[in-house]
């Protein structure tokens, strides 16, 4: 569904660099580092079609780093028409070396892998590393295996380092440069500056990508698409949501229906904070949907978490299409918080089934006979981008930076079959552990906390009485992009205060643990 919506801005106006993406983990990261230039940056796969990068028009390009190896046959290289494009281009890792064995060098494997921190040495002056001085050391950050062992011959050395002779080259006449090392990487000192030269001393990009004329450009666009249609949307309460609600509405004011479903598996008062601040404070037109008793319902006796998850899913189509229904004569788009990273074109099969994943998480097909437009205004916006505009459309940082909260909600932190009264107890040691987390100074150091209710019967004592009563885990982690996770070391006078709390404060609670895992083996959630 989310690939049908077309790109809404009409980007060929605005300087714009391309990310050609090999496969690399950094490639996003690349895009953002660009943007975060306020020039507009797209990625598109390394297979792409030549019409795709025509449509474009790109001020330059980067090659993002890639797992394959350049030494093996049938591995990605950079498509013809990069070169007849004549624009300038950066190759990084990969990209370099399929530069450096396009035009002729030799890329050969090493046995060791060189992972982690290297430091460079600038051999001669370039425009890449302008600024910086011949001679200078700079840490970078390396991952490689395979490496440039001979320079194409149209090719200068521009930095070394022991390990990696051929850090960093550059074409004797075409603006055409490589690094070894990700300069995208907060860990690579001077990448900034590297990334800056290209984008703009080299490139000669202006930097048009601002949010005050994106937000104001996106609203005109709803306006002009819409007219005095009306829209309705899937509200949430996240972030993604959220955002795009705001932008409608500062559109199309009550020709929108926001429309939000309590399954009865959210967090602590939450529909109700979300009522407040989108019906009474930001005056939108919403429609709360109270599911909790059919969502219990067909909940009842089901204990396999895919199973549940498929179950939620279903009742929240089953019940937002009914709710769509009762507009179906009058509404002709759907509006969806669909953001950059959910529809990143990929040639790599991995990104392309966690797009499918991701997909499921989304609102599902609406009825046969109800044919809606698409709308999604936030379609090529990273997260940061979305929350910067959240920001500026008036939303409040603590809805914008709240960690991320998955689709069936409390539902896959219910181990075991669900109902109300453990929907209850997990809301209320929920609160308490979050509540603690920000008193703490806490909660934003962590990426993702929560407790987990494990319907195991423990034994304890409170006060004078034997209590038999299930348990709470704690889990708090850290990580960058949520494929890994590091488990949280939070002090243990604050897990002891937390856990107090919890056993005091609910009756049905005997004890609590502390999830000490990371991810892999295990995941952060807990089903
Ligand atoms: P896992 O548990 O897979 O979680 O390590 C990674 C991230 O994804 C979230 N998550 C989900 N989000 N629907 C969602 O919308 C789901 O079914 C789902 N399962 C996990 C999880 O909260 C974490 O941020």
């Amino acid at each position: 569904m989310t690939d049908s919506g077309n790109l809404s801005l009409d980007q060929k106006n605005i300087d714009t660099i391309l990310v050609l993406d090999f496969g690399s983990q950094y490639t996003q990261l690349i895009a953002r580092r660009v943007r975060d230039f306020n020039v507009y940056s797209v990625i598109l796969p390394w297979d792409v079609s030549l019409e795709k990068i025509k449509i474009l028009n790109p001020k330059g390009v980067i090659l993002s780093g890639g797992p394959e190896s350049v030494t093996k046959s049938n591995t990605p290289r950079i498509p013809e028409i990069i070169f007849e494009l004549n624009i300038p281009i950066l190759g990084i890792c990969y990209g370099m070396q399929t530069l450096a064995e396009q035009f002729g060098g030799q890329v050969s494997s090493s046995t060791i892998k060189e992972f982690g921190h290297a430091q460079i040495t600038l051999e001669q002056t370039s425009q890449l590393f302008d600024g910086f001085g011949s001679g200078t050391l700079i840490d970078v950050w390396m991952s490689h295996g395979d490496h440039v062992s001979t320079l194409p011959d149209e090719f200068n050395l521009i930095a070394s380092t022991s390990s990696a002779p051929v850090a960093a080259m550059e074409h004797i006449e075409k603006p055409i440069y490589a690094l070894q090392f990700h300069p995208e990487v907060t860990h690579t000192d001077q990448g900034k500056a590297i990334l800056e030269n290209f984008v703009f001393k080299i490139c000669e990009s202006t930097p048009q990508w601002r949010m005050e004329d994106l937000i104001e450009h996106r609203i005109q666009e709803i306006k002009d698409k819409v007219g005095d249609q009306r829209v309705l949307l899937g509200l949430s309460g996240g972030v993604d949501s959220s955002v795009t609600a705001i932008l409608l509405d500062k559109a199309i004011g009550k020709n929108l229906i926001c429309v939000f479903v309590d399954n009865g598996l959210l967090r602590k008062n939450e529909a109700k904070d979300v009522e407040s601040l989108f019906k009474e404070k930001m005056n939108l037109n919403l429609v709360v949907v109270d599911a909790k008793k059919i969502f219990y319902r067909h909940l009842k006796g089901i204990t396999e978490p895919e199973q549940k998850r498929k179950v939620i899913g279903r009742t929240f189509i089953d019940i937002f299409d009914n709710e769509a229904a009762k507009f179906k004569d009058e509404i002709k788009y759907l509006a969806q918080g669909t953001i950059y990273p959910d529809v990143i074109e990929s040639s790599d099969s991995e990104s392309k089934e966690a797009r499918v994943i991701k997909s499921h998480h989304n609102v599902g097909g609406l009825p046969e006979d109800m044919k809606m437009e698409l709308i999604e205004p936030l379609r090529d916006l990273f997260k940061d981008e979305v929350r910067k505009m959240g920001a500026k459309l008036g939303l409040p940082s603590e809805m914008l930076n709240r960690h991320p909260f998955p689709g069936p909600g409390l539902g896959v932190r219910i181990l075991g079959e669900i109902c109300k009264d453990k929907v209850t107890t997990l809301q209320n040691a929920d609160a308490i552990f979050i509540e603690e987390l920000i008193k703490a100074n806490l909660y934003d150091q962590v990426s993702q906390a929560f407790c987990a209710y494990l319907p195991i019967k423990s034994v304890g004592v409170v006060g004078d009485e034997r209590r038999y009563a299930d348990v709470i885990a704690i889990r708090a982690v850290e990580t960058v992009d949520f494929m890994t996770a590091d488990w949280a070391k939070l002090p243990h006078d604050f897990l002891a205060d937390v856990s107090n709390r919890i056993v005091n404060e609910l009756e049905n609670i005997s004890r609590v643990v502390y999830d000490i895992s990371s991810k892999p083996p295990a995941t952060i959630e807990w089903e």
